[in-house]
């Protein structure tokens, strides 16, 4: 390695990222033929196994991707806890020096594998910003510790409308905390972002009786489903300033900052957008104005649950709906504990997940995530 303190694959920046850091461990591989640095983060493994994505990228320097890990697979242990679900927080980061596709692509992902395999089952992972079905499938060649590649009629899953099924659960607990009564009819929510979960959710939110308002930079797209769904487009310049009952990120993230809070003419947030707040603080300027926020990482995890239950061998859609509808319950926990303690519903959510993790797992722990296929009897209800 070679570089100025702090340069591209510089280790001591790496070993600043890492010497307070309190998490499991992580795998750090440098892939030669493509010059690909791979980081696999393990950050908890108090619930079971550490699982989550495996993200492609692109970043200024190798840090900035096990920067970027680090904080994904804490992010994975929160979300995993505050749903109570039997994973630790894990990430993997291919931080690759430029696009790359047939043979080096394929080559990158199987020797990523057969990484994984080497952990033996310590992680598990699935397709994330920049990685598709098919390149898990790539994977899956070669190792078992894939998610998402055989779903329920063992061709590849989409996780999206068990996502929009969680998300909807998630907006009639928020309804009935704020307007006693989870009847969602003659509500107004506008759905930011129709695609793979925006479309259903919105799909769902039509059928129960909602006023819909459906925004999209493809404005197209929302045409299409303002008509299928009987709802009105807005701009999607004003979004966030127009008056509805329920405002569902489904698009991009950061869409809640200290610029926007203040415009906001919602009673509730509550959607599908990973990362919604700019920053943690945004969540105490949503309760300031009086706006019910549904943490994002709690509301947005229907998809990832179905995704381990199917690979689990739980493939009856009945069962795998009542389980991701769970999250509604989950979240109305989560703002009653919320206003008895007077803190904001994002606290309370992290606390949550606090005390579940201090709690440990409700049976036998699992420690490899194959072994997930054949869990203690209880383990995953
Ligand atoms: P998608 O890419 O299928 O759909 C996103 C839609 O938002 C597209 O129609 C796009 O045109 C639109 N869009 C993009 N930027 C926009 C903007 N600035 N304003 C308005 N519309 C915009 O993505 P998908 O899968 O529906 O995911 C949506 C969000 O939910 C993302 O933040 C994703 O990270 C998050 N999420 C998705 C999960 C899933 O199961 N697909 C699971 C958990 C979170």
């Amino acid at each position: 390695m070679t570089g100025a303190p702090g340069a591209a694959g510089d280790v001591g920046g790496i070993e600043a990222l890492l010497s307070d850091w309190d998490g499991v461990g992580v795998v750090v591989r440098r892939d030669g033929p493509t010059g690909t640095w791979i980081f696999v983060v393990l950050d908890d493994d108090t619930l079971g196994p550490p699982t989550g994505g495996c993200r492609m990228k692109v970043y200024p320097t190798p840090e900035d991707g096990l920067a970027d890990g680090l904080r994904l697979a804490r992010g994975m242990t929160y979300k995993w806890a505050a749903m109570d679900f039997p994973f630790g927080g894990g990430k993997s980061v291919l931080a690759v020096p430029g696009p790359l596709d047939g043979d080096q692509r394929r080559g990158l992902l199987l020797r990523f594998g057969a990484l994984l395999n080497s952990l033996g089952g310590r992680y598990g992972t699935g397709a994330d910003l920049g990685t598709s079905v098919d390149d898990m499938k790539t994977i899956a060649e070669v190792t078992p510790y894939v998610i998402g590649v055989h779903g329920r009629d063992h061709g590849p899953m989409d996780p999206s409308p068990f996502t929009a099924l969680g998300v909807f659960s998630g907006i009639q607990a928020a309804v009935a905390h704020r307007f006693g009564s989870e009847d969602l009819g003659g509500r107004t929510v506008l759905v930011e972002g129709v695609g793979a979960v925006g479309d259903p959710l919105a799909r769902r939110l039509a059928r129960a009786g909602v006023d819909l308002l459906l925004a999209d930079v493809d404005e197209e797209r929302a045409r299409r489903v303002a008509e299928a769904t009987g709802g009105a487009v807005v701009r999607s310049g004003g979004v966030t300033a127009t008056p509805c009952d329920v405002y569902a990120p489904c698009a991009v993230g950061a869409t809640l900052s200290s610029e926007t809070v203040s415009g906001l003419e919602c009673a509730i947030v509550a959607g599908a957008a990973n990362n919604q707040l700019a920053r943690p603080s945004d969540a105490d300027l949503l309760h300031e104005r009086g706006i019910l926020y549904a943490p994002d990482f709690v509301i947005n995890g229907g998809g990832a649950m179905a995704f381990t239950l199917i690979y689990r061998g739980e493939d009856q859609l009945e069962e795998l709906e009542s389980r991701v509808s769970a999250i509604g319950p989950r979240l109305a926990e989560i703002f009653e504990e919320a206003t008895r303690t007077g803190v904001t519903p994002w606290r309370a959510a992290h606390a949550l997940a606090e005390r579940v993790l201090a709690r440990g797992p409700q049976s036998g722990r699992v420690s490899s995530f194959e072994d997930m296929r054949s869990p203690p009897p209880g383990q995953l209800s």
